[in-house]
């Protein structure tokens, strides 16, 4: 008796030296499948088993994983998988007691993983008080174990959780790591993709792949309400439960993030009442999950909710993957902002085009081109015939004659009509802007581009473009846009890609662009490409006759706007008009009539209320004299300056006619008029008349 005791303290001092020794051992070893490798070595030495095996649990999962393994077949090992909580190794996972079992065959929640299996020990594997995984020995002899090697086998796998502890502590440092490339490699993948919820999917994606988040949604406030959210977007969630999601700023987990604009966690949804499942998803209740919900801000404001569930692993992992919900929120506001704007913006460009065209449909029709002159009624014929085709047209006319009208009577009367019209007037836009207007650009193209912003050609895209003051394009840009019209293919700045465009192209100026293509300021082959078709517009000049008639039309258009009752003008006021050269042509004599509308005192417009330069002329107005000399006496800016300016004005004309009259000799001219020569030749330099 007493010898046998003595046996069995030497056999514990012996058993103790080697655990030393093993735990000098395994602390040499800085990785964790080494030390585990090592220690189940030991721990199948000092029992006296054939066999074991390391399980650990899988991050994201349920399921317990063989780590390292020993005197078990591979194939074997690689097809077998245990639950938490099921066989010997699940139940000692999940309670934390270690088992020892010395009859495999009279346990029913036995899994066998080796056929000759009769004993087996299973001990947990617990690190920081939480259960990792499980070591386990077995041995094809009924009995092989005693409470001895099971007492053993729990100093040892306890020795070495102290151990793991500590690498665990690079491999942390290893996962940050790894958290961060995965932030970066998220935001470089969403930054390629421009819908909220495409970037959202590519989120949800990553984050199932690396962390086993299960679901997610973006919850968002819904439009004009600032109590009510809703479920924007979401993955493995359906489009049933989605539509159950609405939630209140201030109640349930998505509601107080919102009220309180700070991360909440919830270890397992299933034990805690805050968490009310708006969308009744059904859960397996046996396994705890975890809801990380984080609020979305933009400066400062909250604009919505990231929530995602995962299965619970511990309070550490927890709070680290709130951290990281929390920078993932940052990069989604971004996106969400972003969107919004795009809405916005298509939003107002949607409600401005369709004004712009009913407008556009209503105003720029052919009838609302005046004139019934034979040059006008060219005109007419030439955009008839031109307006529905594809044709480069160039429009060619001084100032005011109607170039833009008839841009738009153009497109109104193609079958482009109801896409847009855009125009962009190469004069107005500084040479350093233009090219981005008309190209649109990248974001980060160049300082200062934030975002990407669509030129004019794609704005225009389906429609027509209109280039007023093409004369004034600077010639390295026209080279771009000789491109561009030839392969109807555009490259925004710092794109690498073309982007197709379907656009008829109108093109305005009122520069000669002959004498701009001989002094090299214009590309001849870029003339020739926008001038398919030329029309020009005759100036006012040319078409006198249809003074009366724009006059008409232009004393209604205002009198109507500002409700006045003008229907008429004089027959002296009208002739003063149709006398005037005008030019400003077409737009010149629309904001005389627009003035006079205003000015009339009764429903007839009258000299009186003509501008000044109207009846002051160099030429005296074709117009009866006394009315002409009434319009004078009656305008009061001529106070003291009457006789001078009228006398001045009918001297000028005498002497103009009279040298005309006399094939401007001055010697004839001066005997003609009955006046010495140096008087005629002094006021010929008065009024600044030569021959
Ligand atoms: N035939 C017309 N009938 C009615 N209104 C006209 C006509 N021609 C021009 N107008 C009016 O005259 C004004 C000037 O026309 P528009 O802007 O089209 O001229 P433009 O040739 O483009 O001038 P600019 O060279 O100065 O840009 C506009 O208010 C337009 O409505
Ligand atoms: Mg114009």
């Amino acid at each position: 008796m007493e010898e046998k005791n003595i046996q069995k303290l030497e056999e514990k001092i012996k058993r103790l030296k080697l655990i030393q020794y093993l735990t000098i051992a395994m602390n040499e070893t800085s990785d964790a499948r080494e030390l585990l490798t090592l220690m189940l070595d030991k721990c199948i030495a000092l029992t006296g088993a054939d066999s074991g095996s390391i399980m650990l649990k899988e991050p994201h999962s349920r399921q317990l994983k063989f780590e390292v393994f020993k005197g078990l077949e591979e194939k074997v090992i690689k097809n077998t998988k245990i639950n938490v909580g099921e066989g010997v190794t699940g139940t000692v996972f999940q309670d934390g007691v270690p088992r020892l079992i010395n009859d495999i065959s009279i346990d029913p929640a036995y899994i066998k993983i080796r056929k000759d299996i009769q004993s087996e020990l299973a001990v947990p594997l617990s690190l920081h008080g939480k259960v990792i995984g499980v070591v386990n020995v077995d041995s094809a002899k009924k009995n092989a174990f005693t409470e001895d090697d099971l007492e053993l086998l729990h100093t040892i796998s306890n020795q070495a959780a102290q151990i793991l502890a500590r690498t665990e502590l690079y491999q942390d440092l290893e996962r940050k790591i790894k958290l961060k490339d995965i932030l970066i490699n998220i935001s470089q993948d969403i930054e390629k993709v421009l819908e909220l919820k495409d970037s959202f999917e590519i989120i949800m994606k990553k984050l199932a792949d690396h962390f086993g988040i299960l679901r997610g949604m973006l919850v968002l406030f819904e439009k004009g309400d600032a109590n009510k959210l809703s479920v924007f977007t979401a993955y493995h969630i359906t489009e049933e439960e989605m539509s159950r999601g609405i939630y209140k700023v201030g109640l349930g987990v998505v509601g107080k993030v919102v009220e309180t604009g700070k991360a909440i966690s919830i270890p397992n949804i299933h034990q805690d009442s805050a968490f009310l499942n708006k969308m009744q998803i059904k859960r397996d209740k046996n396994i705890p999950i975890s809801f990380i919900a984080v609020p979305i801000k933009v400066e400062g404001v909250v604009i919505g909710v990231l929530a995602v569930e995962k299965v619970f692993e511990n309070g550490y992992i927890l709070q680290d993957e709130e951290g990281l919900m929390i920078l993932i929120a940052s990069i989604t506001a971004n996106k969400v902002k972003a969107f919004e704007k795009m809405l916005k913006e298509k939003e107002s460009l949607l409600e401005e085009n369709i004004s712009l065209r009913k407008e556009l449909h209503k105003n720029f029709g052919l009838n609302n081109i005046v004139g019934n002159s034979k040059a006008m009624e060219e005109v007419f014929d030439l955009i008839q015939t031109v307006a529905d085709s594809n044709s480069s047209i160039l429009i060619l006319g001084e100032s005011g004659t109607g170039k833009e009208l008839a841009a738009k009577a153009l497109h109104v009367g193609s079958s482009r009509k109801d896409g847009p019209f855009v125009s962009i007037n190469c004069a107005s836009i500084p040479e350093n802007l233009l090219e981005s207007e008309l190209f649109g650009y990248k974001k980060g193209a160049f300082t200062g581009a934030a975002g990407d912003k669509k030129g004019k050609f794609l704005l225009a895209n389906g429609g027509t473009l209109f280039l007023d003051e093409i004369g004034d394009m600077p010639l390295y840009l026209q080279a771009k846009l000789l491109r561009a019209t030839q392969e109807r293919e555009i490259e925004p700045i710092g794109s690498e890609t073309k982007i197709k465009i379907d656009i008829r192209i109108i093109s305005a100026t009122n520069k000669n662009l002959d004498k701009l293509i001989k002094e090299g300021k214009f590309r001849e082959d870029l003339y020739y490409r926008l001038n398919v078709v030329e029309i020009k517009l005759p100036t006012l000049r040319e078409r006198k006759e249809d003074i009366p008639l724009l006059v008409h039309y232009f004393m209604n258009k205002y009198s109507e706007r500002d409700n006045k009752n003008v229907k008429n003008i004089s027959q002296e006021t009208l002739r003063l008009l149709q006398s005037y050269n005008w030019p400003g042509n077409i737009r010149e004599l629309e904001n005389v009539v627009e003035r006079a509308v205003l000015l009339a005192k009764s429903s007839t417009i009258e000299i009186s209320n003509l501008p000044s330069f109207l009846i002051d002329t160099e030429e005296v107005p074709d117009i009866q004299i006394s009315k002409w000399i009434e319009a004078f006496v009656k305008n009061p800016t001529y106070e003291g300056l009457i006789y001078k300016k009228l006398v001045g004005h009918i001297e000028k004309e005498l002497i103009n006619k009279s040298l005309i009259h006399k094939n401007r000799n001055k010697f004839k001219t001066a005997e003609f008029l009955g006046i010495n020569r140096n008087t005629l030749r002094s006021k010929m330099e008065e009024y600044h008349i030569q021959i």
